[in-house]
């Protein structure tokens, strides 16, 4: 069985892009810009945008962080993607979701140039992903893609099974795996809490991907031995061994799982550190196509 090493796969890819960026930088050109911005005191929010902001500073990317009151409208929140929409430094905007209840977030989403949407949220993208046209595509998604494509895990003709149907993971990934190219074409299943047998189905999966947001849902007698597992699940369960009162886990239960699979990601350190390296990866793609 393989532990699938996430945090280092995204090292790797900042790496990467860190000598992409001083190449630019040493031929005098931009770089690459990324603004995120935070409305309202979300706890959770607030680390992500904060560990964002640290993996673009050490990638050398241009990046700026917009901390706005709760009180923020949507007139106003507007009128601030409008003024980035056309701001020759920025190349890629997030809006950090999810936003005050009495701001509309479709009508964030989609106020977002698509060129600039380095979340891959905004239908236009969606739509294309869909079709399997070249686009920015959602991050968490797209990193599950990516690691399976690092690790050498044979995905053409493969049954995979998402479990899970949200928009920002189970109908993202189960579309981009769907598609006729390298790295993709495999054979795909959603299945999600209406499933009459879930069992039945998660049994035949070579390749599971959990994304449900219930820690350890997923137990040994619901796969296959053999199975490849990618669990984007991040839970905090009460841990009272812990100094901080919990700890994370997945929606997989590891310790079991573990021993049927051939490779498995960990919770944390599996697909989580993986959210920004695309990210990044996002910021510099859109970049090259807006010079
Ligand atoms: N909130 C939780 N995950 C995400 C994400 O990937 N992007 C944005 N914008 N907000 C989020």
């Amino acid at each position: 069985m393989t532990i699938i090493d996430g945090k280092q796969v995204a090292a790797d890819m900042r790496a990467e892009l860190k000598l992409k960026i001083s190449e630019l930088k040493d031929k005098g050109k931009s770089v690459p810009g990324l603004v995120a911005i935070l409305v309202g005191e979300d706890p959770a929010s607030k680390v992500y945008v904060g560990m964002k902001e640290k993996a673009c500073i050490e990638v050398g990317l241009y990046s700026k962080l917009d901390r706005l009151s709760a009180e923020t409208t949507e007139a106003e929140l507007l009128q601030l993607i409008e003024q980035y929409n056309n701001d020759e430094k920025i190349h890629g905007i997030l809006v950090q979701l999810p936003l005050p209840k009495h701001i509309n977030e479709d009508a964030i989403i989609e106020a977002i140039s698509p060129s600039k949407d380095v979340d891959g949220f905004h239908p236009i993208n969606v739509g294309k992903m869909v079709i399997g046209k070249d686009t920015l595509l959602p991050c968490t998604p797209h990193g599950v893609v990516e690691l399976l494509k690092r690790y050498n895990i044979e995905t053409k003709g493969k049954h995979v099974v998402v479990v899970g149907r949200s928009n920002i993971v189970g109908k993202p990934v189960a579309n981009m795996l769907l598609q006729k190219k390298a790295g993709a074409n495999a054979v795909v299943t959603i299945v999600h809490s209406a499933a009459e047998d879930l069992t039945t189905i998660t049994k035949q999966a070579d390749i599971l991907i959990a994304a449900i947001g219930v820690p350890e849902f997923i137990k040994s007698d619901m796969v296959k031995d053999g199975v490849v597992i990618i669990d984007v699940g991040v839970n905090r369960v009460e841990d009272s061994s812990k100094k901080s009162g919990y700890k994370l886990v997945g929606d997989v239960d590891f310790a079991n799982v573990s021993e049927k699979s051939s490779y498995i990601t960990p919770v944390p350190g599996g697909v989580g550190p993986m959210t920004i390296a695309m990210l990044l990866q996002n910021t510099y793609s859109a970049y090259l196509k807006l010079k």
